[in-house]
């Protein structure tokens, strides 16, 4: 078991995968993950659609052109907007989305897995097509698509410190 600070150092973007199904349990895992993080008025507009079936997956390739790598699940997260009651609500959903986002991608190092991020949303094009690929209704809105699989790629752990980015109090 790893300390979540020693997950969050490892947690790198993996753009190479193995030929190697993810089990269930792992991805269940990850959902789990997910839907634990912190939420505006404790919404939770969250959706995920999970991607194994592999045109599905060329689908989503063809798409994002800078998602072009042989993961072999994807998930897909999305915000309901339906589920938004206040009017406030709306206004938080990709930032819900996000923390849903950021917990699988650190629940995937603690599982052995290599994840990357894939921007959609506010791409047009992007939000678009996927929206069409996985027939998405209208009030269901594509954030990213992140891929998970083994890593085929080993990429060190680091921190990006910089003290420069701190201001204690003031701005100065
Ligand atoms: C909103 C967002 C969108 C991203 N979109 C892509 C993408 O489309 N393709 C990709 O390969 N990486 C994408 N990334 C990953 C970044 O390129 C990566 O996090 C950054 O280069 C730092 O590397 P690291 O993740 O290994 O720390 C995205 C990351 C974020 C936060």
């Amino acid at each position: 078991m790893t300390t979540a600070m020693e997950a969050i150092l490892a947690r790198r973007s993996i753009r190479k995968y193995q030929e190697k199904p993810v089990e269930k349990e792992k991805i269940d895992q990850l959902l789990k993950a997910a839907m634990a993080a912190p939420s505006a008025m404790n919404i939770k507009p969250w959706e995920f659609i999970v991607l194994t079936d592999p045109d599905l997956l060329d689908d989503v390739r063809s798409a994002l052109m800078f998602g072009r790598f042989n993961a072999p699940v994807g998930i897909a997260v999305c915000g309901n907007t339906s589920f938004f009651k206040h009017p406030m609500a709306e206004k938080f959903w990709v930032q819900d989305c996000c923390a849903a986002t950021q917990n699988i991608l650190i629940a995937a190092v603690e599982l052995g897995l290599g994840s990357v991020w894939l921007g959609v949303h506010p791409i047009f094009n992007f939000t678009k097509r996927i929206s069409k690929i996985l027939e998405l209704p209208d009030h269901v809105k594509p954030l990213n698509v992140i891929y998970i699989g083994y890593p085929a790629d080993d990429k060190p752990p680091r921190t990006q410190y910089d003290p420069k980015r701190v201001h204690w109090d003031t701005y100065r």
